[in-house]
């Protein structure tokens, strides 16, 4: 029913947490539009039929009966959300952390960059610099903090914002 859209190409793309949610829905046997249902009237009273069919005349449709219909969404997580003694740690995501697939994300660095291998393009080639855990986060604040260069230059994004 819903999903996100956008991506790390995208100007103004971000990254939410989501939940994905399943669920039976009545459904217009007729026009097959997923029906709208009181859900004052279900929570108090637990009439699902009554629900529907004043959920439907609410809107101003025709009632022709209903049967149900499987129905998938992704959810945005904007409450409900932990305290900050329970936030993530950086290894979690990164330098080996399993909670972001970075490569199906687009994150894989580009190999190259004007037409020479990628870190040897700017200068010695310092790839194994840095090794293990700390990789990542050394090349990121030595080049990007430090100075100042666009994700594009080992990327194939620019930085969203
Ligand atoms: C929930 C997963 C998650 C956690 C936890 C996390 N990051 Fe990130 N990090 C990301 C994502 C996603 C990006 C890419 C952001 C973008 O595209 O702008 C990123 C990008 C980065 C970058 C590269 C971009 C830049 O601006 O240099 C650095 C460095 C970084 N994170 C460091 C950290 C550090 C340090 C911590 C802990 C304090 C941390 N991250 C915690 C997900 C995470
Ligand atoms: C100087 C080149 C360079 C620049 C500039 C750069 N990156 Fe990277 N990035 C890399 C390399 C190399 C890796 C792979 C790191 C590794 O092998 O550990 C990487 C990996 C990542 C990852 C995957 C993280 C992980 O933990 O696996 C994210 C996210 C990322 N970069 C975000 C960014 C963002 C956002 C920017 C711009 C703000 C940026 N990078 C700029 C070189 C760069
Ligand atoms: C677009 C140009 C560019 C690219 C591409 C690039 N670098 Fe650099 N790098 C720099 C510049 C500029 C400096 C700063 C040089 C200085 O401070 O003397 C630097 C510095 C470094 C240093 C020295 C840091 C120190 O503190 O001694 C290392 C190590 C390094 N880069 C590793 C890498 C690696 C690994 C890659 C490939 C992932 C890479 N660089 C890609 C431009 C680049």
């Amino acid at each position: 029913m819903a999903g996100p859209l956008g991506s790390v190409t995208e100007p103004g793309s971000k990254i939410y947490a989501v939940k994905r949610h399943y669920g039976y829905q009545p459904k217009d046997p007729v026009t097959e539009k997923l029906l709208p249902l009181k859900m004052g009237i279900y929570f108090s009273t637990g009439n699902l039929p009554l629900a529907i069919e004043e959920g439907v005349k609410a809107v101003g449709w025709a009632y022709n009966g209903y049967t149900f219909q499987a129905t998938e969404r992704i959810m945005g997580l904007f409450h409900e959300v932990s305290p900050s003694d329970d936030a993530l740690q950086c290894a979690q995501c990164h330098a080996g952390g399993t909670r972001m697939d970075f490569a199906a994300l687009g994150y894989t660095p580009k190999s190259t960059y004007n037409d020479k291998p990628l870190c040897a393009s700017c200068h010695r080639d310092k790839t194994n610099y840095w090794t293990g855990t700390e990789r990542f986060y050394k090349i990121h604040e030595k080049h990007v903090a430090d100075k100042k260069y666009d994700c594009s230059v080992c990327h194939t994004f620019s930085k969203a914002s």
